[in-house]
């Protein structure tokens, strides 16, 4: 059953109940340095905890941002995936930026995880 209080926020470890932040808060790894201009893997797995993909019960989908600009989205398929991607990002300024991602379930609504990282020239 859908927990309605979670659809009206974004949720993170913080805020949301620590078993479902468990399974629903995205985990961002970086493999490698970030380089101006140059591309680098980004891991993003959602939940410390597998989440479950079962028609009924799944992960819709997982955006990335660098603080507020969008980079990706990528949809996901009860049954047919698993809530993980790597995605290849080319940050174009120096300094400390946060990454953000968001994951959705249909039924817990909204979590953000978020990673620092260093871009250096
Ligand atoms: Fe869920």
């Amino acid at each position: 059953m859908a927990e309605t209080s979670l659809f009206c926020q974004v949720n993170t470890l913080a805020t949301g109940p620590a078993d479902t932040a468990k399974k629903h808060v995205p985990v961002i790894t970086i493999q490698g340095n970030a380089k101006v201009g140059q591309p680098f893997t980004v891991n993003i797995k959602v939940g410390e905890a597998p989440h479950g993909m079962e028609n009924g019960h799944f992960i819709q989908f997982v955006d990335l941002y660098c603080g507020h600009i969008y980079i990706s989205r990528v949809d996901f398929t009860a049954e047919l995936n698993r809530p993980e991607v790597s995605l290849s990002v080319v940050l174009q300024h120096e300094g400390k930026r946060t990454l953000r991602a968001f994951s959705r379930c249909n039924l817990h609504g909204i979590w953000e995880g978020t990673k620092e990282v260093d871009v250096t020239k």
